[in-house]
C-alpha cells in the first residue's frame, strides 16, 4: 500500500458512520449478513484508500451501543465478521503500518473477542502510518457519562480540584484521550444524523452525507469527500488546529 504525504488542508482525522449494509442486501434480495460482509470489504478498500491519501487517523463506527438491540443472529453475524476481519487482515494491516485501537464498551463482548482486540492493539502499537480506530459498542453519551463518573471519583478522592476541570481536562477522560478530534465526519446511505457518534469530538467537524450505501463505498467516495472538505476549508479560511478551542466567530 503506497503512502503519499497529504496536503496541509487535507483532513487529519476522518470518522465514518458506515450505514446502509442492510438496504444494500435487501435491494438484492439477500440476507442482511451479505450486506455486512460486503461492508467489511468496503472497510478494507477504505483503509487502503486512507493510507494512499496520507490520512493519519480513520475512525469507523462498526457497532453502536444501540446495535445490541438487533436480533441475536445479526449481532452474532456482526461480531463474527469483525473477528474474521481481524484474523484475515491483521498481518496486512500491521505490515502497512496501521495502528489499531478500539473505543467503546468492549467488556460487553465475550472474553475471546476482548482478547483478540487487545492482542491486535498491542501488536500494532508501534505503527504510525495510519491510526485506525474501530468504534465498537460505542455510544457518545455513555462515553461522556463515563468520563464524568471518572472525574467525579477523582474529585471525591481528592485527586482532582473541581475548579481545575476544563475542556482539555475533560477530554482527557474520554475514550479518545490523546487522539486528534475528527476534522471530517462522513455518513453514507443518505441519512443525515450523528446517531450518538463522537458528539464531543465532532463539535467542529465538517459533516458530509453521501447517498452511497456503505458496501459500495470506495476510494473515489473517500477522495470526493476529502475534495469537498478541502473546498470548504478554503472557503472558511484558517481555523485553530485541533486544540478543542472555540473557532473564531468568522469561521464558525
Ligand atoms: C450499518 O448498516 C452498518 C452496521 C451496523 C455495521 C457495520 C459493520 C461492518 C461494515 C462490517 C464489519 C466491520 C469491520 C470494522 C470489519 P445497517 O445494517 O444499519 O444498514 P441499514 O440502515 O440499511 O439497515
Amino acid at each position: 500500500m503506497a503512502h503519499r504525504a497529504a496536503p496541509s488542508s487535507a483532513p487529519r482525522h476522518i470518522a465514518i458512520i458506515m450505514d446502509g449494509n442492510g438496504r444494500w442486501a435487501t435491494r438484492r434480495g439477500l440476507p442482511r449478513v451479505a450486506g455486512h460482509r460486503e461492508g467489511a470489504r468496503a472497510v478494507r478498500r477504505t483503509v487502503e484508500a486512507a493510507i494512499e491519501q496520507g490520512i493519519g487517523w480513520l475512525t469507523l463506527f462498526a457497532f453502536s451501543s444501540e446495535n445490541w438491540r438487533r436480533p441475536a443472529e445479526e449481532v452474532t453475524d456482526l461480531t463474527g465478521l469483525l473477528r474474521h476481519y481481524l484474523r484475515s487482515e491483521l498481518n496486512e494491516l500491521a505490515e502497512a503500518g496501521v495502528r489499531l485501537r478500539v473505543i467503546g464498551e468492549r467488556d460487553r463482548f465475550g472474553p475471546a473477542v476482548q482478547q483478540e482486540l487487545a492482542d491486535a492493539e498491542v501488536r500494532t502499537e508501534a505503527n504510525t502510518t495510519l491510526n485506525l480506530v474501530i468504534a465498537l459498542s460505542y455510544g457518545a453519551r455513555a462515553e461522556i457519562a463515563a468520563a464524568a463518573r471518572r472525574i467525579a471519583e477523582a474529585a471525591k478522592a481528592g485527586r482532582l480540584e473541581p475548579a481545575s476541570i476544563d475542556e482539555a481536562g475533560f477530554a482527557a477522560h474520554l475514550a479518545t484521550a490523546g487522539m486528534p478530534d475528527p476534522d471530517l465526519v462522513i455518513r453514507t446511505s443518505g441519512e443525515q444524523r450523528l446517531s450518538n457518534f463522537l458528539l464531543w469530538q465532532a463539535a467542529y467537524a465538517e459533516l458530509i452525507f453521501d447517498d452511497v450505501l456503505w458496501p459500495d463505498f470506495g476510494a473515489a467516495n473517500l477522495a470526493g469527500a476529502i475534495a469537498e472538505y478541502t473546498r470548504r476549508e478554503r472557503r472558511f479560511g484558517a481555523r485553530p488546529a485541533h486544540t478543542g478551542a472555540a473557532r473564531p466567530e468568522a469561521s464558525r
